[in-house]
C-alpha cells in the first residue's frame, strides 16, 4: 500500500492522496483525543502520523495542503474544545440578599412539602466558590470526561486539562459503576497574584484566571497553572451516593475529593444565619475567592420531592454577600438604545476597581433614577439627583452589571445642571415616549431604528436563541454595517449563507475571513436552518418574551404554526383585553374613594361584553394567557408583535429561510401522563397542591385550572365539589389523590 511506501518511493499522485489520508486521520485523532470518550491511537502511533506527513510534505513542498496538520500548534483542533451534552442538567442557583430572603426559601420550602414552620428541617450550607463549575464523569471508577457547565445543557470537553489539577482524580476506587461529581474549579489568590506578576497577560480576578486558564486548548499551559478543585454536587448516578447531602460530601471526600472544611449541617434559619456570619468572618482568610454561602436541603429525598424550577432547584439558595463598592467620577450619561426600544442611560466612569474587577460603565437604570425618586415619585437617595460630572458611587453584586448607587453632592462641580432625559432615539431621531405608568422611554420607530435593528440580531444570535459559531455581536456590527452584505434581519443571515460564488467573493476580502472560516461560518449558519421551536421563540426578541416563557410556548402549542395561529385568532380579544385595562384604571380612581370594588369590575366586564368578542378569539386568548408562567402582559406583547405587518413579514421571511422547527421534547414520554391536560380539585392529603401540579408537569402533564372538554383527568382530593360536577357532566375521568399516585409511580 501506498500509506506505508517509504517517502521517497512515493509518486506525486501517492505522496497527494497519502496527505488526504494522513489529515484526515490526525484530525479524526485530535477530536477523538479532545473529546476524549477513548482516544483512538496511541500517542506513538499519532507522532508517527505526524512525521510521515512532515517527511512527505519536505519531499513535495507544492503538494502541502492549505490545512496540513503540520500548521496546527500542539495536538489540539484549532477550532476549540469537543461538546459534551450533560446527562443531568448542571443547575445555577437562586439568590438570596438578606435575612429576609433565607426566611422566604425555608418558608417556601415548608410550604411546598406541607411541614408546619416549626418542624425540623436540616441544611447542609457551605461557602460558594467563586470560580467555575465542572462536571467529572467517571465510569467504573476511571475519568471518562471533565466538561464545563457551558449552557447547563452542553459543555465544552476540557478533560485533558483538568486532569492537571492535583485535587481531580484519575481513577476512584469504591465508586459507583456511574459518578459524576461536581464542583467548583478555582484559583487561589496567591497563585493569581504570581500569575498575574509573571504571566503575559493579566486577568481581573482569580475567577477569570481559573476559566482562562482550565479553557486552554494547551493542556501544558493548564498544567502551569495552579489550580484546585472542590466537590459539592453530583449528577448522573447509578446508585446513590448517601441519604443526605452531608453524608453524601462525607462519601466524595472518601473516594478522594476535596470538600470544603466549611460546609456544616444547620438546623433551620437561625443557624444557616449564624454560619453565615462565621463564613462571612472567617473569608479574608481563607486564601481564595468565595461570593456567599449556598444552602441545600439536606435530605435527599426532600431534595428530590422538591425538585426544580426552570433552571434551579427550589432546594438550594445561594445568600449573597453584600455587593462591593467604591467611589469614583461619572465623566458622562450615553443612552444605549435596546432590542425593544428601551432607551437605557449608562454612566460612563472613570474606571476603578470594584472588587476586583475594573469598571468604567454602569447602568443609571431610567430617568427617574437618575432624578432621585422611584417609580411611584418617592424619593430614593434622599431625593438627591445624579449629574454628568458628579462623584458617584459604584456596586458590584455578583455577576450584575455594575450600578451607581449613590452621589456626594459635596463634591458637585459648581458648574454642573441637573440631567435631561432625552425625548427623541439617539440613533434613529424618532420621538421617545414615555407611557404612563412605564418607567422607561422608548424609541417609537421600531425596525426602522438602526439600533433596535441592531440589538434584536445581536439577541438572535446569542447564546439561548440561535446560537451560531462564527456570528457574534461583533460580527453582527460589522454585517449590519456592510453595503455589500449587509444583515439587517435574521432572515439576511440565511440568504448570505448560500454558497454562491458572488457571496463567496465578497465575503472573503473581509478581515479576518478566509476561504476556511467563511466555509465554517455558512455551516454554523447553515445547521441552525433546523432549530428548536423554544430557541425561535426566545431569538425573535419579542418583549417579556424570555427562556422561560418561550418553553412554557413551545410545550404548550407544539408548533410555530399552531402558535402563530392562536396569536392571530386570539387578537381581537387582546385588543380588548387593552380597552377592559383602560377602562378599568380610569373606574379604579374613581371609585378609589369610594371603595366600590365591585364597580371596577363592572366596568371591566362592560368592556368585554359589549358588543361580545368573537367566541373563538376569546377561547384562543384564554388559552393563551391561562399558561402557567405567560400572563395577559406577555399574551398582549407577543399578540402585537405578530401583528405588526412589518415585523411579521420579517418573522415570515425567517421561517421560509428555516428547514425544520423541531418541538420540545416531552418531559417524560413513557409516562402514563404525558401530554394529558390535567386538574386539581378538593384538598390533597399525600403532597401540598404546589408539588402535585410540579410534579405533573415534571411527568409531562398540563396542569389548567378549570375543567374543559379538553381535560383529561381530574384528580378530586377530599371536599371536591363543582368541578367533579362539571367532570362528570362532561364525561371528563374523575379519579382520586390514591389513583393518581398511583398513576404516576407512586
Ligand atoms: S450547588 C444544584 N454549591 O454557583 C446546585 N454551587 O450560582 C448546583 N457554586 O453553577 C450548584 N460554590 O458554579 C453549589 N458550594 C456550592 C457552590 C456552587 C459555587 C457555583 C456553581 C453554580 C453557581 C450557581
Amino acid at each position: 500500500m501506498a500509506s506505508d511506501k517509504p517517502v521517497d518511493d512515493l509518486t506525486e499522485a501517492e505522496a497527494q492522496r497519502a496527505l488526504a489520508r494522513l489529515a484526515a486521520a490526525i484530525a479524526r485523532a485530535n477530536t477523538a483525543y479532545h473529546q476524549a470518550d477513548a482516544p483512538e491511537i496511541s500517542d506513538a502511533e499519532y507522532d508517527a502520523l505526524k512525521r510521515r506527513n512532515a517527511a512527505i510534505e519536505t519531499r513535495f513542498p507544492s503538494l502541502k495542503r492549505t490545512d496540513s496538520p503540520s500548521e496546527q500548534v500542539g495536538a489540539a483542533p484549532s477550532d476549540g474544545f469537543g461538546k459534551i451534552r450533560h446527562r443531568v442538567r448542571m443547575l445555577s442557583l437562586a439568590n438570596a440578599f438578606d435575612a429576609g430572603d433565607v426566611g422566604d426559601f425555608d418558608a417556601g420550602i415548608r410550604r411546598y412539602l406541607g411541614l408546619s414552620p416549626d418542624a425540623p428541617l436540616t441544611y447542609a450550607a457551605e461557602p460558594k466558590i467563586d470560580g467555575l463549575s465542572l462536571s467529572l464523569r467517571y465510569e467504573d471508577g476511571q475519568l471518562v470526561y471533565a466538561a464545563t457547565r457551558g449552557d447547563g445543557e452542553t459543555g465544552e470537553n476540557v478533560t485533558a486539562n483538568a486532569l492537571t489539577i492535583a485535587q481531580i482524580p484519575q481513577a476512584l476506587n469504591g465508586a459507583p459503576a456511574v459518578l459524576e461529581v461536581r464542583g467548583e474549579v478555582y484559583m487561589s489568590q496567591a497563585d493569581f497574584e504570581t500569575l498575574n506578576a509573571t504571566g503575559g497577560r493579566t486577568f481581573a480576578n482569580p475567577r477569570n484566571a481559573a476559566a482562562g486558564s482550565l479553557r486552554q486548548l494547551d493542556a501544558e499551559i493548564t498544567r502551569a497553572r495552579p489550580l484546585s478543585f472542590f466537590a459539592y454536587a453530583w449528577g448522573d448516578l447509578s446508585e446513590p451516593l448517601a441519604a443526605t447531602q452531608w453524608d453524601s460530601l462525607q462519601r466524595l471526600a472518601s473516594l478522594g475529593f476535596t470538600i470544603n472544611p466549611l460546609t456544616r449541617r444547620c438546623d433551620g434559619v437561625a443557624a444557616l444565619l449564624a454560619h453565615y456570619q462565621a463564613i462571612e468572618t472567617a473569608r479574608p482568610d481563607l486564601g481564595y475567592d468565595i461570593d456567599g454561602v449556598v444552602y441545600k436541603v439536606d435530605d435527599l429525598a426532600l431534595q428530590s420531592r422538591l425538585g426544580m424550577r426552570s433552571t434551579t432547584p427550589r432546594w438550594a439558595i445561594a445568600h449573597k454577600f453584600p455587593a462591593e463598592t467604591a467611589w469614583t467620577r461619572l465623566e458622562s450619561i450615553d443612552i444605549q438604545v435596546g432590542r425593544t426600544g428601551a432607551l437605557s442611560p449608562v454612566a460612563r466612569l472613570k474606571p476603578v476597581n470594584v472588587g476586583g474587577v475594573l469598571v468604567s460603565n454602569a447602568t443609571l437604570h431610567n430617568e427617574d433614577y437618575i432624578a432621585g425618586r422611584d417609580s411611584n415619585g418617592q424619593p430614593i437617595r434622599e431625593g438627591r439627583d445624579i449629574r454628568e460630572g458628579d462623584w458617584v458611587q459604584v456596586y458590584r453584586a455578583g455577576d450584575v452589571i455594575p450600578k451607581v448607587a449613590d452621589v456626594d453632592v459635596g463634591r458637585r462641580l459648581p458648574d454642573s445642571v441637573p440631567y435631561v432625559f432625552p425625548d427623541i432615539c439617539p440613533d434613529c431621531g424618532s420621538a421617545a415616549v414615555r407611557e404612563p405608568g412605564d418607567s422607561t422611554h422608548r424609541c417609537t420607530g421600531g425596525l426602522v431604528c438602526p439600533a433596535q435593528a441592531v440589538e434584536k440580531l445581536k439577541h438572535f444570535v446569542s447564546r439561548g436563541a440561535f446560537d451560531i459559531e462564527g456570528l457574534g455581536a461583533r460580527q453582527i456590527e460589522m454585517f449590519f454595517a456592510d453595503d455589500l452584505l449587509p444583515i439587517h434581519e435574521p432572515a439576511d443571515i440565511f440568504t448570505l449563507a448560500r454558497r454562491d460564488a458572488a457571496n463567496l467573493g465578497k465575503l472573503k476580502n473581509r478581515d479576518g475571513f478566509g476561504d476556511r472560516s467563511v466555509a465554517k461560518l455558512f455551516e454554523a449558519i447553515d445547521e441552525r436552518r433546523r432549530i428548536p421551536l423554544t430557541r425561535l421563540l426566545f431569538g425573535l426578541g419579542i418583549r417579556h418574551l424570555g427562556e422561560v416563557a418561550a418553553t412554557d410556548l413551545a410545550r404548550h402549542y407544539g408548533s410555530w404554526e399552531a402558535l402563530a395561529r392562536a396569536a392571530d385568532m386570539a387578537r381581537p380579544a387582546a385588543e380588548r383585553h387593552l380597552a377592559a385595562d383602560a377602562a378599568e384604571t380610569e373606574e379604579r380612581a374613581r371609585a378609589a374613594e369610594a371603595g366600590r370594588r365591585a364597580e371596577v369590575k363592572k366596568a371591566r366586564d362592560a368592556v368585554w361584553d359589549n358588543p361580545p368578542v368573537d367566541a373563538a378569539a376569546r377561547a384562543a386568548w384564554d388559552d393563551l394567557v391561562g399558561i402557567e408562567g405567560v400572563g395577559a402582559v406577555l399574551a398582549v406583547s407577543l399578540v402585537t408583535a405578530l401583528a405588526q405587518p412589518r415585523e411579521r413579514a420579517s418573522i415570515d421571511r425567517l421561517i421560509g429561510e428555516l428547514s425544520d422547527i423541531t418541538p420540545p421534547e416531552a418531559r417524560a414520554t413513557d409516562s402514563a401522563v404525558a401530554g394529558k391536560t390535567v386538574v386539581f380539585t378538593g384538598t390533597l392529603t399525600r403532597m401540598t397542591r404546589a408539588e402535585a401540579k410540579a410534579r405533573a408537569e415534571s411527568l409531562g402533564a398540563k396542569v389548567a385550572g378549570s375543567v374543559s372538554a379538553k381535560t383529561d383527568f381530574l384528580i378530586a382530593g377530599e371536599g371536591a365539589g363543582s368541578k367533579a360536577t362539571k367532570a362528570a357532566d362532561l364525561g371528563v375521568t374523575v379519579i382520586d389523590e390514591d389513583a393518581w399516585i398511583a398513576m404516576i409511580g407512586g
